[in-house]
């Protein structure tokens, strides 16, 4: 059975540019239909359209689209035309030969920029408003693809199964149970939870993908959380010196955060993620649909970190892809953790991480953000950088999505002190650089000295 995958969307929203780049990162063959339509018929569109008309045009573009259907031959992408799927016969047979992507439409103002600057290619102009209906007919979304350091990342819901194709893959042991009916089934599962985030994890993939085979030139999948992520892309980057891998994020923390930026690796006894690699995947296919199984504590684990990002890029990131954007325009400018822009992603966490350390990791992750958070804007404000209202509007935001904000019974700031100092990210001895949230879309870095109390240097 064919399995393709065709983009399709309003004209001008970008699927050429996504199927190229979607088909090179799965290792897919990429047709582009309208360029296959000017190949067959040795005359621009434009022509076409002048000379026959639009419904000879939609002859040919059927034509041509049966023959691209029958002349694939394993794994393709497909990029339809803007109206191609407007007749019923055209969209059924797609739908029998693979799986259909509608590409959300750019706003208007995009739109028209882009529909400009191609004059004269695109004979029906701006046609994403009157065919809404059209397009909001179809279930399985894209709704935003970018580069980032060497991964192409594409946000949207549907995408798993058929982007997943045969790749062989990890999955954590609770998503692989939850998805058992809709997914393949895995090469390897990781047992659920931070305490399996070890170097005898790693070693299981390793004796995994050698009974499986796997050699320089294969890619291998991850699907699950930060914990499958970092884990698979730190085996990927160890096997055979360095394999491609592709990363499926489950859980809103592995969406927003972990599963960009290309830091992989595993806990020791010693530490947290002491041992790992910069290892960025080749593709992250972030599909919402997976979130409509996390339980809420694991959502607001998430959100945590969705807040911190509006801290430093500002409100109204509600929005997956505009809220993962504050965490790459950060990583672009820094990709390697060297100027320090990248620190700013530190917001919360200086304390954070104490908090999760003092309390044995009995407090999660994005629940010792939202209290570190919290604590770092009163900070803020003892400095003087920070307006004296701001902690608690910033700790109402963390409230609502379900998060804690004052440190845990009987743990104070003076307890967090030598904590904060044995960080391994400080610079010099007790000198430690702060992420301090001191308003929305405004985060600074702050060095602060750490030998006597909390101080600004
Ligand atoms: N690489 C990075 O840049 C980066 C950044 C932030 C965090 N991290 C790492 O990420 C990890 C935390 O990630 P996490 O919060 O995703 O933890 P996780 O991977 O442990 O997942 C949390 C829980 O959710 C379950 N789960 C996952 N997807 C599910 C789904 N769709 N439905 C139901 N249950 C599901 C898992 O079984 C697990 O019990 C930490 O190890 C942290 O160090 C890495
Ligand atoms: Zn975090």
């Amino acid at each position: 059975m064919k399995n393709l995958i065709f983009l399709y969307g309003a004209p001008a929203s970008g699927k050429t540019t996504l199927g190229r780049k979607l088909g090179a990162a799965l290792g897919a063959a990429f047709v582009d239909l309208d360029a296959e339509i000017v190949a067959r018929e040795g005359r621009p569109i434009p022509d076409i359209f002048a000379t026959d008309g639009e419904r000879a045009f939609r002859d040919i573009e059927a034509r041509t689209l049966a023959a691209v259907i029958d002349a694939a031959a394993g794994r393709t992408v497909v990029s339809l035309g803007g109206g191609t799927l407007l007749r019923d016969a055209n969209r059924a047979r797609c739908e029998r030969a693979g799986t259909v992507f509608c590409l959300d439409t750019p706003d208007e103002a995009e739109l028209a920029r882009r529909i400009g600057s191609a004059a004269g290619s695109r004979p029906l102009g701006n046609k994403a408003r009157e065919r809404a209906p059209h397009y909001a007919s179809f279930p399985n979304r894209v709704a935003a693809s970018f580069d980032l350091d060497g991964s192409l990342v594409v946000v949207g819901n549907g995408l798993a199964r058929a982007l997943l194709g045969a790749t062989p893959f990890v999955a954590d042991g609770t998503v692989a149970e939850l998805y058992k009916d809709t997914l393949p089934a895995p090469l390897a599962t990781i047992p659920s939870g931070e305490v399996h985030k070890t170097p005898a994890t790693v070693a299981g993939l390793w004796h995994a993908f050698a009974r499986a085979g796997l050699g320089r030139r294969d890619t291998v999948a991850a699907v699950g959380g930060g914990v499958t992520g970092d884990l698979t892309g730190f085996a990927a980057a160890t096997w055979m010196r360095g394999i491609d891998w592709i990363n499926f994020p489950t859980t809103l923390l592995a969406m927003v955060d972990a599963s960009t930026g290309g830091k992989t690796g595993c806990d020791l006894p010693e530490g947290k993620n002491l041992a790992g690699a910069f290892h960025s995947p080749k593709l992250v296919v972030i599909d919402t649909d997976f979130l409509k199984t996390l339980p809420p504590d694991v959502l607001a684990d998430g959100r945590a970190e969705m807040i911190k990002h509006e801290a430093i890029g500002g409100r109204g990131r509600e929005k997956i892809a505009d809220n993962l954007a504050v965490k790459v325009a950060l990583v672009r400018e820094d990709p390697f953790e060297k100027t320090g822009r990248r620190l700013l992603l530190n917001c919360g966490h200086t304390i954070g991480h104490a908090v999760e350390k003092l309390s044995g990791y009995a407090i999660s992750h994005g629940s010792a953000v939202a209290i570190g958070c919290v604590a770092e804007a009163r900070l803020a404000v003892r400095f003087g950088l920070a307006p004296a209202g701001w902690p608690d509007e910033f700790a109402a935001r963390f409230r609502a999505a379900g998060l804690p904000t004052e440190l845990p019974e009987g743990l104070t700031e003076a307890d967090l002190v030598p904590v904060m100092r044995g960080d391994k990210k400080k610079a010099a001895l007790g000198v430690v650089t702060f992420a301090l949230p001191c308003g929305w879309g405004d985060v600074r870095a702050v060095r602060v000295d750490l030998m006597e109390g909390i101080r600004p240097c």
